[in-house]
């Protein structure tokens, strides 16, 4: 039993230790990417293309697109922020920081 409690607090403490260890930057980004799946993929679809039967029937159009691509990280976050038309406002819902993670996420999705 002693060994079992053992071996578990061992696990948990390398467990803590490798998040800690993993770039900040890179856990932010994962974060985006875990975010945008469990938030945004319902109308904007997994890979930004709006692609599914809410994006569809809302008309939201694709992440990738120029037209959204040529508009400032800050009109992204602005709409992200406050919603615009049918797209719901994640302001009171989110951090700038994961906002600004979120606009970047978009950046790159053209690029997959
Ligand atoms: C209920 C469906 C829905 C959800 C959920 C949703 N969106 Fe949207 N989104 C839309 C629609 C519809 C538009 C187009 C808005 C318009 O016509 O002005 C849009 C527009 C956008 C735009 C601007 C692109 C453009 O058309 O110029 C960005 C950026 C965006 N969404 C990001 C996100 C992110 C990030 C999330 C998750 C945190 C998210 N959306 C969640 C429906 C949604």
């Amino acid at each position: 039993m002693e060994q079992i409690i053992g071996r578990m607090a061992t696990a948990t403490i390398f467990i803590f230790l490798a998040a800690l260890a993993f770039p900040s930057g890179l856990r932010a980004q994962n974060d985006a990417a875990k975010t945008f799946k469990t938030n945004c993929t319902l109308c904007h679809g997994e890979d930004g293309s709006a692609n599914t039967p809410t994006g569809k029937a809302l008309k939201a159009r694709d992440l990738r697109s120029d037209e959204v691509q040529k508009q400032t990280d800050a009109q992204l976050a602005a709409i992200i922020t406050k919603g615009s038309g049918k797209m719901p406002a994640f302001g009171s819902k989110f951090s700038p920081d994961m906002i600004k993670s979120l606009v970047a996420y978009i950046r790159q999705l053209p690029k997959k």
